[in-house]
Order: C-alpha cells, then sequence, then structure tokens
C-alpha cells in the first residue's frame, strides 16, 4: 500500500474480503474456543514489532487480523460467554459503525453534522419511550456507562452545589458534598465522585437487604446524621441492575427520600435499564421515570458493539448549566434553535463519533418485539440455571436471580461431606476450590464466567446478555463445570 487514499474499486475490494472474515469469525463464533490459551510474550511475537517505512498489503494487515487478533483473545459473541457484562455486538451494529466511520461524521453540533444530530435526537426520545421517562428530557451517547454516570454525577453536583462550583471549584465549597449508592453500587460511581474532587470517602455505602437492594431505613439514617454534621448531602444513586447480582433498587422509594431530603436521584441502569421492555420484570422499574439523571449503556443490554453509552437528563437545562462553556471556535452564529443545538453542551466531550447509528439500526432494524423478545430470553435462561442449581446436589445459589445474573458456587462431595459430619467450617475451603475451579474454566475454553464477593463468599457469577444463549446453554455450563472440577479433584 502506497498511500492513504484507495481508489473505490480498491476500497470495494478490500472491504469484500474484510466483510467476508467478519461474517465468517460470527458464523463459527459459538464453535471457536471462547478463551484462547495464549501469553502476551506469545502475542507480541506474533504481530511483530517493526514500524515500516514502506506500507504493507492490505492482505498482509488483514492476515494479522485473522490469525492474530481474531484467534487471540475472548470470543465476545459466544453463547456461553456469561462474564462482565458483555454485549455479542449484534451484526447490524457492526455494519453500522463501518458506516458511521465511512463518513466521518463528528457530532458536535447541528452545524457539523445536521443529519446525523437529528438521528441521535430521534433515537434518545425512542430509548426515553423504552424507558418510559418524560418526554421532556434530553440526553446523548457517551463512551460508555462509566462516562455516563461522570456525566449524571457531574449534572448533580453543580445543581445542588450551585453555579459558583464550576468557576470556583469544590475547595470552595463551604460544605462537604455527600452522595449515597449502596454497597453494591458499580465503583464507577466512587470513582466519579474522586474525579469530581466530591471523593471517594464522601459515597455513603448503603447497607443492603437480603435481596442486595438498598435498605431505605438505613439510607434515610445516612443522609439525616450527615446533616446533623453539618455536610451538604446532595445526591443518591440508586442502581437499575447491580453489576454483582442484577438487584435493582427500590426506585421509587428512593425518589421519596430524594425529595424528602432535595436530593438529585440518578441511577445508574447501566445493565439492566433496557430489561424494562421484558414484562416479566417491568414492574420493577417503576419510579425510573422520578430519576433526575439516568445513565445506560446500549453496549450491554441493547447488544451494540463497543462502544456506546447513554446520559439522559430530565431537566436538560441543569446539563446546559453544567457543560456550557464559551469559546470563540465553538460559538453557533445567527441559527435557529434547532439548528444552533451543540451536544458540547450536554456532555464532557467536543468530538463525538457517530454511535447513535448504531443504536438507530439495531432498534429499527430489529423493532421492539424482538428486543422485548430477547432480553426476556436471557432472563429465562439465568432463571432456568437457577432452577438447575437449585434440583442439583453439588451446586447452590448464593443470591436470587432478578434479570439475567446468577451467582452461585460449586459443592464438592468431599467437602458436602465434611460439612453434614460437621468436621469444620468449610467456607473457606469452598472459596479457594471454587477460585480454581474458575479459573480452570475460564482457561478450558467452553464456558466464562467471571466472580463476585457474595457475603464473603467467592461466587461463580455469570451474566446473561446474548440473544444467541438458549437453556441449553446452561445446561453445557453446569456440564462443563462438572468436567473441569474432576480434573481439579
Ligand atoms: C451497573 C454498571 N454500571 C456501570 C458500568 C460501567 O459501564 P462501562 O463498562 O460501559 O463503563 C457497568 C459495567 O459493567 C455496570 O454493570
Amino acid at each position: 500500500m502506497s498511500s492513504l487514499d484507495l481508489s473505490p474499486d480498491e476500497f470495494r475490494r478490500w472491504g469484500q474480503t474484510a466483510i467476508d472474515s467478519i461474517a465468517e469469525y460470527l458464523a463459527a463464533v459459538a464453535e471457536r474456543p471462547l478463551y484462547p490459551r495464549t501469553s502476551s510474550k506469545e502475542i507480541r511475537q506474533q504481530l511483530g514489532r517493526e514500524l515500516g517505512k514502506e506500507g504493507a498489503s492490505f492482505s498482509e494487515l488483514l492476515e494479522t487480523f485473522n490469525e492474530v487478533i481474531v484467534p487471540l483473545t475472548r470470543k465476545n459473541g459466544h453463547p456461553r460467554m456469561f462474564g462482565y457484562v458483555q454485549s455479542p455486538g449484534a451484526p447490524l451494529g457492526v455494519l453500522a459503525d463501518l458506516l458511521a466511520s465511512g463518513i466521518n461524521a463528528n457530532l458536535t453540533a447541528w452545524r457539523s453534522a445536521p443529519s446525523p444530530i437529528d438521528l441521535e435526537r430521534l433515537t434518545i426520545d425512542w430509548l426515553k419511550q423504552i424507558l418510559g421517562v418524560d418526554p421532556g428530557a434530553a440526553g446523548l451517547f457517551v463512551s460508555g456507562g462509566s462516562m455516563a454516570n461522570l456525566s449524571g454525577l457531574a449534572v448533580a453536583r453543580v445543581a445542588k452545589a450551585g453555579p459558583d462550583l464550576k468557576t470556583r471549584g469544590t475547595q470552595s465549597h463551604p460544605r462537604a458534598l455527600t452522595l449515597y449508592a449502596s454497597v453494591e453500587a458499580h465503583h464507577s460511581i466512587a470513582k466519579a465522585a474522586s474525579l469530581l474532587g466530591i471523593g471517594s470517602d464522601n459515597v455513603r455505602q448503603i447497607p443492603v437487604d437480603q435481596n442486595f437492594k438498598m435498605n431505605i431505613d438505613r439510607l434515610r439514617d445516612s443522609i439525616a446524621r450527615d446533616v446533623a454534621d453539618g455536610h451538604q448531602p446532595f445526591c443518591v444513586v440508586a442502581s437499575a441492575g447491580t453489576v454483582a447480582t442484577g438487584a435493582i433498587d427500590p426506585l421509587g422509594e428512593i425518589a421519596h427520600v430524594a425529595r424528602e431530603f432535595g436530593l438529585w436521584m440518578h441511577v445508574d441502569a447501566c445493565y439492566g435499564g433496557f430489561a424494562r421492555m421484558a414484562p416479566s420484570v417491568s414492574r420493577l422499574f417503576t419510579g425510573l421515570a422520578e430519576a433526575d439523571s439516568i445513565a445506560l449503556d446500549p453496549h450491554k443490554w441493547l447488544y451494540a458493539p463497543m462502544d456506546c453509552g447513554c446520559i439522559l437528563y430530565r431537566n436538560p437545562v441543569a446539563a446546559r448549566q453544567t457543560f456550557a462553556h464559551d469559546a470563540e471556535y465553538t460559538r453557533v452564529i445567527a441559527q435557529e434553535a434547532d439548528e444552533a443545538f451543540a451536544f458540547w453542551d450536554y456532555g464532557p466531550e467536543l468530538s463525538r463519533r457517530f454511535r447513535a447509528l448504531k443504536v438507530w439500526m439495531i432498534l429499527k432494524g430489529a423493532g421492539t418485539a424482538v428486543l422485548s423478545e430477547a432480553i426476556e430470553g436471557n432472563i429465562a435462561c439465568a432463571r432456568y440455571l437457577e432452577e438447575l442449581v437449585k434440583a442439583s446436589d453439588d451446586f447452590e445459589m448464593l443470591a436470587p436471580v432478578e434479570l439475567s445474573i446468577f451467582c452461585f458456587r460449586y459443592l464438592p462431595r468431599t467437602l458436602r461431606e465434611k460439612d453434614r459430619r460437621g468436621d469444620s467450617a468449610i467456607g473457606e475451603e469452598l472459596n479457594q476450590v471454587n477460585e480454581r475451579l474458575l479459573v480452570a474454566l475460564q482457561r478450558d475454553g467452553s464456558s466464562y464466567l467471571s466472580n463476585a464477593l457474595i457475603d464473603n463468599q467467592f461466587a461463580l457469577r455469570g451474566c446473561v446478555l446474548n440473544y444467541r444463549t438458549t437453556t441449553q446453554d446452561m445446561e453445557i455450563l453446569l456440564q462443563d463445570l462438572r468436567r473441569v472440577a474432576a480434573t481439579l479433584e
């Protein structure tokens, strides 16, 4: 390759081979080992270290993709990829990303990308409908859930501590700002608090009940204590689907407390939000519409490829008060309101890629009925696994299944017998056995789980987030665990 540009013919030809390799990858994703047996040393050797003065051919570049990158990475589209909160990356979204890069739209303001900006506003309106929030709400796509949480808390801070904070900084504020989230909240909340100068020590970790949902009495006590101590409680964060167990906090009750104490209510719905489309759990989202801000992640349960998070604000004016900054190069000259619109007034970024295209294509291309069925199907898989575990004597559940996350552990026969004889406390041994089992399962490559700590017990944790996953995969998961466990005994 000797130039940066490609002729239309070259683009077509090379593009077709690139698309062919993605198609082959997708067609075989369920058959490939889910996790590679490799090392960083091997990968670095295979990548080669030379930056050449002369360009390499496209077939050489694609060969590296096909022969090194694809085999030596985790297969996130595999139906038994249950680790973390991982979307498979729906093919429609893959094509949308290609098209978006093709026109290289930059969604700063309407004048820079008129049709992409209107498509993003339309798509955000659809997400609002899906979540049942106020039609007057507004929002934008960001890189992911961590950025969405950061944006929501940034707005909460200015809205509750006053506009001086923007110019004079948190250190000029007379009282410590305090924020409330359950002990189960995602770590991006504490991270946002430290980045925003609130301090992670000022995030009060509210205990949860036996279903891992925020304890409302303890929330109220904690806020009242801070008020008495002269602090300024400003925000409560509710989780709509915690990362460890999938619990949805009591949103309506939290909204009530937020109103009572004049706090901003932010909901981290990054994992669970789109499950509002699933009829069997939609009632759990009552109260969501009362939130002042909601963080979402289309690159989780809308099955979009990385990356795409989203933040919604009930009152967009509050977001402008936080993010709008004047500069000559961003001044919008002589335009009507719709055309004068700029996303930089509502979020932390200026240049932004065209993330809306993949969300729009997935929503419009698949339709809400298919999406709702897929999400409901994922929840059904998690419930089925729970049934299988409860009916077995070599596994036990460690938390109830609320959405599509399941937490359980393996009980080897020797430890069961020890426990029955009352020989000794087996808790620590069980933790060790399950930790070893998890690592061995991940290396085995047929199923992939991650871990969680549930009441100090090491849990095998899975999250069903792939429309390709079936109840048979849940059976295979338990078979894989038994097979791998036998090799460790
Ligand atoms: C509940 C919750 N919030 C926030 C995040 C952070 O999202 P992201 O990884 O997109 O930054 C996650 C990620 O798993 C999550 O589960």
